[in-house]
């Protein structure tokens, strides 16, 4: 048992290394990893003075609210309680709700976007941190 307490740590240390550590790792993380996903995913419809459900992700600060029902929608550190990931995870419906029906978020950026908000969902300041909608090979 206690050879089994020495060795767990060891076992979780793959999987916390693909998360950066500095700030300035965070930033680029979220330039090259979770900007692209959001803008080219979300901005067409969580954009602009109506959307829906009021998340609108085209900056930092109109993205960190809560719903109309009192939930986070990004709560950092916590995936499980953040709405946004229960919403691309819903099943894959919600993501199927794009302009075309057979495009959704892979398992990969599910992925990437959990451990994003898990490692304090770093979104930075300024210029970076604004996001427009964008159009994609997958998502044209
Ligand atoms: C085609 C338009 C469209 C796109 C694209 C879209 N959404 Fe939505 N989203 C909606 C609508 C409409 C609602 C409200 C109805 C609902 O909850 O399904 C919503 C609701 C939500 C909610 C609230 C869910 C809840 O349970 O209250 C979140 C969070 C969300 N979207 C995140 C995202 C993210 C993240 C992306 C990109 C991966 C995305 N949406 C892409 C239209 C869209």
């Amino acid at each position: 048992m206690r050879r089994l307490l020495f060795i767990l740590p060891l076992l979780l240390i793959p999987a916390c290394s693909l998360v950066p550590g500095t700030d300035a790792e965070r930033e680029h993380y979220f330039l090259t990893e979770v900007k692209p996903v959001l803008q080219q995913h979300c901005l067409a419809c969580h954009n602009g003075a109506l959307p829906p459900p009021s998340l609108n992700l085209s900056s930092k600060a109109t993205a960190f609210t809560r719903s109309p029902g009192g939930r986070e929608y990004i709560l950092p550190g916590d995936p499980c309680c953040s709405l946004l990931v229960s919403a691309i995870q819903r099943g894959g419906t919600h993501p199927k709700m794009m302009p075309r029906k057979d495009v959704s978020l892979t398992e990969d950026q599910i992925g990437m976007l959990r451990e994003w908000i898990e490692d304090g969902a770093y979104w930075p300041e300024g210029e970076k941190g604004l996001l427009k909608p964008q159009k994609s090979r997958e998502n044209p």
